[in-house]
Formats: C-alpha cells, sequence, structure tokens
C-alpha cells in the first residue's frame, strides 16, 4: 500500500513493487497528460515533480514516490484558464505536435521555481534533459524567458 499526494490530492493505493510511477500516473490515476515516449530516461516526456523535484517517471516505481507529493502537468491550468506557463508557451509558439510538452512545462515549472534564468543558456542547459522531435527548442526558450520575466515583474 502506497500513500500519496497528488495534484494536491491524498490517496491510498494498493501497487506491485515493479509498477513504473509513468503507469500509477497514467493508468491507476488516469492522469494521462504525463506522456511516456522512451521508457528509458532519455526523452524527458514523463517528467514530473516529486517532492518539488523534477524526476523522470519512467525511471521510479511508484513505491519510491510513497508518502510523497507528486505534481503533474495536470496540476498546472485549464484551457479556460491557463497557467501562465502554459499562456507563454502558447503565446510564443513553444509546442508543435506536443507530444513532449507536458514533460517540457513541468521541467520549465522546476526551473522558474528554483533558478534566476538570467540568461537563455541557462535555460537551454534547464531545458537540455527534455527532447523535442519537433525541435521548437528556439520558441521554448521565447517562451520560459517570457514566463521568466512574469515572474521577474511579480
Ligand atoms: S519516457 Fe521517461 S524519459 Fe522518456
Ligand atoms: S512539440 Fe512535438 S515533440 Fe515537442
Amino acid at each position: 500500500m502506497i500513500r500519496v499526494t497528488v495534484n494536491g490530492v491524498t490517496s491510498e493505493h494498493e501497487v506491485e513493487a515493479r509498477l513504473l510511477l509513468a503507469d500509477f500516473l497514467r493508468h491507476s490515476l488516469g492522469l494521462t497528460g504525463t506522456h511516456v515516449g522512451c521508457e528509458q530516461g532519455v526523452c524527458g516526456a514523463c517528467t514530473v515533480l516529486l517532492n518539488g523535484d523534477s524526476v523522470r517517471a519512467c525511471l521510479c516505481f511508484a513505491v519510491q514516490a510513497d508518502g510523497g507529493e507528486i505534481e503533474t502537468v495536470e496540476s498546472l491550468g485549464t484551457v479556460d484558464d491557463l497557467h501562465p506557463l502554459q499562456k507563454a508557451f502558447q503565446e510564443h509558439h513553444a509546442l508543435q505536435c506536443g507530444f513532449c510538452t507536458p514533460g517540457m512545462l513541468m521541467t520549465g515549472i522546476d526551473l522558474l521555481r528554483k533558478y534566476p534564468l538570467a540568461t537563455d543558456a541557462e535555460i537551454r542547459e534547464g531545458l537540455s534533459g527534455n527532447l523535442c522531435r519537433c525541435t521548437g527548442y528556439e520558441h521554448l526558450v521565447q517562451a520560459i524567458r517570457s514566463a521568466v520575466e512574469a515572474r521577474n515583474e511579480s
């Protein structure tokens, strides 16, 4: 039995020891916003926050999140009320097919919370663990830069 708080909701679940955190979120909780690409820790599509740190949900077992707090892309805004970072992605065309987007957003949230991101080089380094097969990197950097400016003004 594990007890987790996911996007502010605490619940308990019987899980197999081998169940991946990504599969737990998607299949047990129905939070399919977390995408699974490479399943080997390379692409970053499955990135979620566990106790405030970005993690690869395809490399964690659900049991490793026992007692923890998880934030997924569903914790951000809604279609009618986008999170500022989602709005920045929309305004700067920072997505194409959207497959990498949940992971990019959650990595972006982690970066915005923890780092000054004073230069584009810092943003690029922060995003370097997330791959976009549509290669929209320039727009991603612009979106994060705009979110950093909004953060710094608030
Ligand atoms: S699916 Fe987890 S890093 Fe690619
Ligand atoms: S927008 Fe298509 S993979 Fe990034």
